[in-house]
């Protein structure tokens, strides 16, 4: 891999997925309560966290991504294809915490794709180095600027390289995986800031 930063981009492509998807986000970001959960009493934990947002994903389309805030931090989520989810085994190897050992993410989203839904992926954007915010690669499979890097998100500042999970790459000056936050979600509507295993009755 080389640390040059990319000058040779798909930048029509990337406005498409970007810009459509923050026509989505405008329209379908919503700030509430969680009705569904209204009965039952959060955890000190969750209530540290602050007060969970709910968002309207139903109509992403594959490949897009949605931006907003949660607690000051950017969130961005991820609607993955199936070729997203294929390409995250290509390269475990190459990866420096193929398994998130470290933790970076809530306990339910230790596994490959690092989310509660596979196709669903959200993400914390601030790069582990030195928290520049990363730029977003749809597109699965060598990139011009780097033939051995098959996309996800890449940090400019120092061209630390993440898969489309948010798992960094050996070798990168990034010494951990994109931060997941506490989510869940039934395919239409994503809650940030909680889980249902926060609660108790
Ligand atoms: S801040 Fe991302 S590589 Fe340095």
């Amino acid at each position: 891999m080389t640390d040059e930063a990319p000058d040779e981009l798909d930048h029509g492509r990337r406005r498409f997925l970007t810009g459509a998807a923050t026509v989505v986000g405008g329209a379908g970001v919503v700030f509430a309560a969680i009705p569904f959960l209204g009965f039952l009493r959060p955890s000190a934990e969750a209530e540290s966290r602050g007060a969970p947002i709910e968002v309207d994903i139903g109509k992403m389309e594959p490949g897009q991504r949605l931006e907003f805030k949660w607690k000051g931090s950017p969130i961005w989520v991820i609607n993955r294809t199936e070729e997203h989810l294929e390409a995250l085994d290509k390269d475990v190897g190459r990866l420096r915490d193929p398994d998130s050992e470290v933790d970076q993410q809530p306990s339910y989203c230790d596994n490959m794709y690092r989310s509660v839904d596979p196709n669903v992926f959200v993400v914390i954007p601030i790069c582990t180095h030195l928290g520049c915010i990363p730029t977003y690669y749809p597109e699965i499979g060598p990139m011009d600027f780097d033939q051995n890097w098959l996309g996800g998100f890449f940090c400019p500042c120092h061209g630390a390289r993440y898969d489309i999970a948010g798992r960094v790459y050996k070798g990168q000056p990034a010494p951990r995986n994109l931060e997941v936050p506490p989510h869940h979600s039934d395919g239409d509507t994503l809650i940030v800031g909680e889980h249902p295993d926060d609660y108790q009755a």
